[in-house]
C-alpha cells in the first residue's frame, strides 16, 4: 500500500452549528439583519461547512484563499484544496465588512445561517471557469451553473441556524462525525471511499471490490444534490444500491450513505475535492477511476489520477487508489482491465454509464455482462412507474 493512512490519523472536524442559548440569541437577532436569499445548493454547501464536510474551512473563502486555490490548488496556508467554496451573488449593495447577514433558504422560506462578512470581492468568472473546469465553454454544465451565480463574493465565518429538509431518508443523511463513529463501531482501521453519481454497473462493482480487497471497509457514498439532466435520481441510486449490496456484497464490510452537495463536473480538480471530503468522512483510501467527475469530452481519461501526483498521501490524509477502467472481455467472459487481460480492444466491451442510461431510457435491459440482472430489472421497473433520471 502506497501510504499508511489509517483511521487513527484523522484530522479534526469543523463544527459550526449553533445550539442552546447561542441559537436562541441568534434567532432573535436574525430578524433585524440584512437578508440574502440563497438557492438549494448553496444551502447544502452552508450545511457542509457547518458539519465539517469541508473541514478545515470554517466559512466561505476570502480572496487570498480563492486566488491560491485557483493558482496553486492549495489554500493560502498551503493546505491542499482544489474547488473554490465561495458565496456568489450578482450584487451585494450595502453589505460591507463587519456586517452580519442572514442567509435565507429561499426554496423553503427558512433561515439557513448567519454570515459574519469578512470581505466583499469580485471574481473573474471566466478565469475561474478556465482554471477550475479547464474550459470557458458554457455548454459545460458546471461552468454554466457557476457563471449563473454571479461575480460578487461574500467571505466570512458562518453559524448554522437550521437544516433544510433532507433530500434523502435520515438513515443515509449522515454527518462526517456520524460516519466516523460508525466506522469506529465496526472497528475498521482502513476504509475505501467510493464517489458516484449513478447506480453501479459492473465496472463500478469491480472498482469497489478492489477497494474491499485492500481495506477493512467500503463507504459507498453517492453524491446527492444538483446534477445535470441524465444523471440518476437519489432514491433510485440508494434503493438500487441496497439491492446490489444485499445480493453481491459482504453486508458487514459496506456502508451506504449520501453526500448532499452539488456536482461540479470539474474532472481532476473535483476528484481531489471528493477525496478530501471522504477523508473528512473517515475514509483512508479513495477510488479514482476513469474520467472521474467528468462530463462530455472535457477531460483526459486519467487526468483525475495525475492531479494526485502533486500531493503526498500524508498531506492529503487520504490515499488515492488510481484504478484503470474495467471492461467486459468476451474471451475471458468476465470483467477485466488492460492491466490484467491480454485480449485487446477487439475482445473488450467498454462499460459506460452513458450507454447504460440510454438502454434504460429505451426500456432495454442491459446485459448481465455489464450490469447485475437484479439492478437491470429494478431500473426497468422504476422507469415504467416513474422517473429514473434528472430532467432539464
Ligand atoms: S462520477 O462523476 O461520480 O465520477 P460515476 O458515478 O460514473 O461518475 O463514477 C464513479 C467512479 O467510478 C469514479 O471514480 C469514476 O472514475 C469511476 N468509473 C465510472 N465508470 C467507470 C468505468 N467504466 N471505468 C473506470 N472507472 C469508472
Amino acid at each position: 500500500m502506497p501510504h499508511a493512512n489509517t483511521t487513527a490519523s484523522r484530522p479534526p472536524l469543523v463544527h459550526l452549528k449553533l445550539s442552546g442559548d447561542a441559537l436562541g440569541a441568534a434567532r432573535q437577532r436574525m430578524t433585524s439583519l440584512p437578508r440574502l436569499n440563497i438557492d438549494r445548493n448553496v444551502v447544502l454547501d452552508v450545511e457542509k461547512l457547518a458539519n465539517g464536510t469541508f473541514s478545515p474551512l470554517t466559512g466561505f473563502m476570502g480572496s487570498a484563499d480563492y486566488r491560491s486555490v485557483l493558482d496553486e490548488v492549495r489554500l493560502a496556508n498551503g493546505t491542499p484544496w482544489s474547488i473554490p467554496v465561495i458565496l456568489q451573488f450578482h450584487a451585494a449593495a450595502g453589505i460591507t465588512v463587519g456586517t452580519e447577514v442572514l442567509l435565507w433558504n429561499e426554496a423553503e422560506a427558512a433561515p439557513s445561517a448567519l454570515l459574519q462578512v469578512s470581505e466583499v470581492f469580485g471574481i473573474d468568472l471566466l478565469e475561474q471557469a478556465r482554471k477550475v473546469y479547464g474550459t470557458e465553454d458554457q455548454a459545460h454544465p458546471g461552468v454554466k451553473r457557476m457563471i449563473s451565480l454571479g461575480a460578487v463574493c461574500l467571505a466570512g465565518a458562518i453559524a448554522l441556524l437550521g437544516h433544510s429538509k433532507s433530500l434523502i431518508p435520515a438513515a443515509y443523511d449522515k454527518d462526517p462525525s456520524e460516519v466516523r463513529a460508525e466506522i469506529d463501531r465496526r472497528g475498521w482501521r482502513t476504509v475505501t471511499g467510493f464517489q458516484t453519481r449513478n447506480l453501479g454497473h459492473k465496472a463500478h462493482e469491480h472498482l469497489q471490490k478492489i477497494g474491499l480487497e485492500l481495506t477493512d471497509g467500503l463507504l459507498i457514498h453517492p453524491l446527492i444534490g444538483w446534477k445535470k439532466a441524465g444523471d440518476m435520481l437519489p432514491e433510485v441510486i440508494l434503493d438500487g444500491y441496497e439491492i446490489l449490496i444485499e445480493h453481491y456484497y459482504p453486508r458487514d464490510k459496506v456502508m451506504l450513505a449520501g453526500l448532499t452537495t452539488a456536482m461540479r463536473y470539474a474532472g481532476p480538480r473535483e476528484a481531489l475535492f471528493h477525496s478530501i471530503i471522504r477523508r473528512n468522512f473517515g475514509c483512508t483510501h479513495f477510488i479514482v477511476g476513469r474520467d472521474h467527475a467528468g462530463v462530455g469530452n472535457y477531460y483526459e481519461k486519467y487526468a483525475g489520477h495525475r492531479i494526485f501526483d502533486r500531493f503526498s498521501a500524508a498531506e492529503l490524509g487520504i490515499t488515492p487508489l488510481r484504478l484503470h477502467g474495467p471492461c467486459y472481455c468476451s474471451r475471458c467472459d468476465e470483467i477485466v482491465t488492460e492491466q490484467i487481460c491480454p485480449h485487446g480492444p477487439d475482445a473488450w466491451r467498454d462499460i459506460s454509464g452513458t450507454e447504460v442510461r440510454a438502454m434504460i431510457a429505451r426500456g432495454e435491459e442491459p446485459p448481465a455482462s455489464i450490469m447485475r440482472p437484479e439492478i437491470a430489472r429494478f431500473l426497468i421497473a422504476r422507469g415504467r412507474s416513474g422517473a429514473v433520471f434528472f430532467e432539464e
